[in-house]
């Protein structure tokens, strides 16, 4: 109501300036009678007239205007009460569980949004959980080695709706944030793919948490793991020292814990510290930025995520880092792809135990173009030998050394001889980059490689 006086106010006083500014005009003796002057006077008179009028609607019209926004704001007040009565009822309404649910959500958001010092970045640890009790095993593990609750806060997504793989983790309490995939329908299939179910319940599953992570908790990094993975005692310090490298580098989406090679025998045991990129998303173990997620999350797909992924149209051209040592092992032989690789591959990587400090490491060579450059002349000025030179222990040079592949079969015959996965993902080979796969035979490093002017991976290769 004192708004609507002072607007009729100011209009008032707006209307009686106007009127004695005109009669004033009006009464003005003239003062001569030549007629040219006369007529001077009147055309300024009916100017100061329009003026007049002019101001008086442009008056009219602010008051209007004003008026106008009053009512607005008095709907929008109407309106939020309305809103606050209604949540309020809804609140009532809740059951304990969607109350605690909703605190969750609230205490999650405020994890992400902190500051830490130095401009330090939270990273959130997403867990994925089915119905394996062992997901303890990794929680243990993670919880014994990460260096701080505030800035790697641990949420535990878990689906299947398995009653003692959810009494597992709700025995850590506050010390992880455990929500659960709400939509447990059936999936229809076509029946060939029956026996593959498993791989688009997961994919249901890592689209679901993922958004939530990303979209309603507002993380901006998150650092992926599986229920059935052992961690190294530096996976924290990993991430944490290869977070810049992901930010600043645009051919980087993804920075991995896992060596696909990573066998013993295979690996460089005195290199803990080394690092590559590679081509081939390694997955088991990963961190992810948002923006990444944004470009995923409208065409994820209903199953085989990680396949998918690897594709041209997801990957255009991106690298990941992957370590010399795994940061991440898996003991899950009991599993969707029931033990698949795990017999032959799997359980041979060897798990990094030494930590190295790599916040205190210039990690810069990883760079795109640091890394290329040195790279190709690393792989290229290495001397060529043959498998058979290789294994038998004859070639004289020391330092590294080069075999050629130029067909599909031929780097899945010497993949195998060596020991290594044999296997294409969309042309690329596991570890691949630029077509190389570099790995350890007898102590030395060996590049298995397709030639100097190599033009690209053939996704019919497989
Ligand atoms: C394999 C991959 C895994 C990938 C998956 C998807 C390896 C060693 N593992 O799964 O990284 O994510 O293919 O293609 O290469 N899970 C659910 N809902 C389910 C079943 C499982 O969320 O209905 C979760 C599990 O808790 C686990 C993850 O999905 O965290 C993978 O399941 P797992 O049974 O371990 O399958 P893999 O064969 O290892
Ligand atoms: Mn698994």
């Amino acid at each position: 109501m004192r708004r609507n006086h002072c607007i009729g106010f100011i209009f008032l006083s707006l209307t009686v300036w106007s009127v004695v500014t005109y009669f004033l005009f009006l009464q003005r003796p003239l003062g001569t009678r030549f007629s040219e002057r006369e007529a001077a006077v009147q055309q300024r008179l009916k100017e100061l007239e329009q003026g007049v009028r002019q101001q008086s609607a442009d008056s009219e019209q602010l008051v209007r205007q004003l008026q106008r926004t009053v009512h607005q704001r008095q709907q929008l007040a109407v309106a939020d009460a309305v809103k606050r009565r209604v949540e309020d009822a809804e609140a009532d309404q809740l059951t304990d569980e969607e109350k605690l649910q909703q605190e969750k959500v609230r205490q999650l958001r405020a994890r992400a949004g902190q500051r830490l010092a130095g401009g330090a970045p939270v990273l959130a640890v997403l867990v994925f959980a089915c119905n394996r009790v062992t997901v303890s095993k990794c929680l243990d593990q993670l919880l014994r080695y990460r260096p701080s609750a505030q800035q790697f806060p641990i949420v535990v997504s878990q689906d299947c709706a398995h009653q003692p793989t959810a009494g597992a983790i709700a025995a850590y309490g506050d010390r992880v944030f455990h929500i659960q995939q709400p939509d447990q329908s059936e999936i229809v299939v076509l029946p060939k793919e029956k026996k593959f179910k498993g791989y688009y319940k997961i994919s249901r599953h890592y689209g679901w948490a993922l958004n939530q992570t990303f979209f309603n908790f507002n993380f901006d990094t998150v650092i992926i793991v599986e229920d059935d993975l052992d961690v190294s005692p530096d996976l924290f310090e990993y991430f944490l020292g290869t977070y810049a490298l992901l930010q600043r580098d645009p051919t980087l989406w993804c920075v991995s814990a896992w060596n696909d090679n990573g066998k013993v025998g295979l690996v460089d045991e005195g290199a803990p510290e080394m690092l590559h990129r590679t081509d081939f998303f390694p997955g088991l173990g990963w961190m992810l930025r948002r923006a990444v997620w944004e470009e995923l999350a409208p065409k994820w797909p209903a199953a085989y995520w990680d396949d998918w992924i690897r594709q041209p149209e997801q990957r255009r051209g991106r690298a990941c880092i992957r370590p010399e040592l795994s940061r991440t092992r898996t003991f899950g032989k009991v599993g969707v792809s029931n033990g698949h690789f795990y017999e032959k591959h799997l359980k041979f990587i060897k798990l990094n135990e030494k930590f190295v400090p790599f916040t205190q490491m210039n990690l810069t060579y990883l760079l795109k173009d640091n890394y290329d450059q040195q790279f190709v002349k690393w792989v290229y000025e290495s001397p060529v030998v043959t498998y058979q030179e290789l294994k038998s222990g004859s070639v004289a040079h020391e330092g590294p050394v080069r075999i050629p592949y130029h067909t599909n079969d031929m780097y899945k015959r010497t993949a195998k001889m060596l020991g290594l996965m044999d296997d294409f993902r969309s042309g690329v080979p596991r570890t691949g980059y630029r077509g190389v796969v570099s790995f350890m035979y007898k102590g030395r490093r060996v590049f298995l490689a397709p030639n100097a002017n190599w033009k690209g991976y053939d996704p019919g290769w497989s």
